[in-house]
């Protein structure tokens, strides 16, 4: 492999722009050489505007190529295992979109390619990157917030009509957009956040609107292994949109929300941490973190082997709704690793 990492984007929709910024603000250690979309119209225009070179209709066009070390994999939810897994038989890292795969057996399917091949594999988990999220994680970690008791999360907006790709509202091909399509995000950084894991999951939920073809009212509780419990809420239906995270802990509560957290000890004065939000950051740091990996072959934070804890709640959270009972993670999914590489 030469020094600069040389890329594939696959899949030229909404995503793409992102990994492409991505990738352009990490360019002293890799190049994107193709943007592949089975519509050449849209990878065509996503090379124009980002200045790459070849633009393909056919991804069987990159797995043979020498001049192409890794693919991003931004497609719909259903087409990200069989291209993992074609992927990693042609020998090209892997950095796959969010939710990582369908259920966990796709998800084990999926690390075992990469694993068989030897090539790294890592989820699009971009919440991880923020710089919000990872100072409040640093905040945490410094040990202020004492025995965490309960958190909350809460993701609401309003999401009513047929105005997005279509494959979204297909539950064959996208899974839930609530549980997949969100819950990636959201059940994902509340462990990362604690660096912790989950014991047990009990959730319930309702489908209402019939263009989602599954649940749009979601609230899930968290049995977690740090001793605490987590509580996640979210809803299709809110007619504002809120979008927030509070900790409550033994020395006081700490609230993560847009671009700041804000620590409300018990005795003391509030305080309030700022780290303004640029949008593509996370990408940056996400595409910077994937190529580094590889550069330096070693496993990525939110390497697919993390990624098998959120994988493994967005099943038992379906589980549990629709079994009426909790889920307990290790009885229905066996063994798993460290949430983090660090
Ligand atoms: N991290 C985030 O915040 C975030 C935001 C949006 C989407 N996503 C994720 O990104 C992924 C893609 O979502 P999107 O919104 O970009 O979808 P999209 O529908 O906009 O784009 C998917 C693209 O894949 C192409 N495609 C479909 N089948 C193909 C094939 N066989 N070969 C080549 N191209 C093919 C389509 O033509 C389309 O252009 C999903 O996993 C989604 O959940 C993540």
């Amino acid at each position: 492999m030469g020094e600069q990492v040389r890329v594939a984007v696959i899949g030229a929709g909404v995503i793409s722009a992102a990994h492409l910024k991505g990738y352009a603000a990490n360019a002293e250690k890799c190049v994107v050489k193709a943007v592949c979309d089975r519509d050449l119209g849209r990878a065509e225009a996503r090379c124009a505007e980002f200045g790459v070179a070849e633009a393909l209709g056919d991804a069987e066009a990159i797995w043979a190529r020498d001049d192409i070390d890794a693919v991003s994999i931004c497609l719909p939810h259903d087409l990200h295992e069989p291209f993992v897994v074609r992927a990693a038989a042609a020998g090209k890292q892997v950095l796959c979109e969010k939710p990582f795969a369908l259920s966990v057996a796709s998800l084990d399917r999926m690390a075992a390619a990469c694993e068989q091949a030897g090539v790294i594999c890592m989820s699009a988990q971009v919440l991880r990157f923020r710089a919000v999220f990872q100072a409040a994680r640093q905040f945490i970690r410094s040990g202020r917030l004492g025995q965490i008791h309960q958190t909350w999360r809460r993701r609401g907006g309003i999401t009513r009509s047929l105005d997005q790709n279509p494959w979204i509202y297909n539950y064959e091909k996208g899974g839930s957009l609530v549980v997949h399509g969100f819950g990636a995000h959201e059940f994902d950084i509340l462990m990362w956040l604690q660096d912790t894991t989950c014991d047990r999951v009990y959730a319930a939920g309702r489908a209402n609107n019939p263009i989602w073809q599954s649940v749009d009212e979601v609230s899930s509780i968290f049995h977690l292994a740090d001793g605490s419990f987590g509580n996640v809420r979210q809803s299709l239906n809110t007619l504002d949109s809120g979008w927030d995270e509070y900790i409550m802990a033994e020395h006081g509560c700490l609230r993560i929300a847009g671009d700041r957290f804000e620590w409300q000890p018990v005795e003391g004065e509030k305080e309030v941490h700022e780290h303004p939000l640029d949008p593509t950051a996370g990408f940056a740091g996400e595409c910077g973190e994937f190529v580094a990996a590889i550069q330096e072959q070693r496993e990525p934070e939110a390497s697919v082997r993390q990624a098998r804890w959120v994988q493994a709640v967005m099943e038992a959270v379906e589980l549990s709704i629709k079994r009426g009972v909790p889920v307990d993670l290790r009885e229905e999914f066996g063994d798993f690793g460290p949430i983090t590489a660090s």
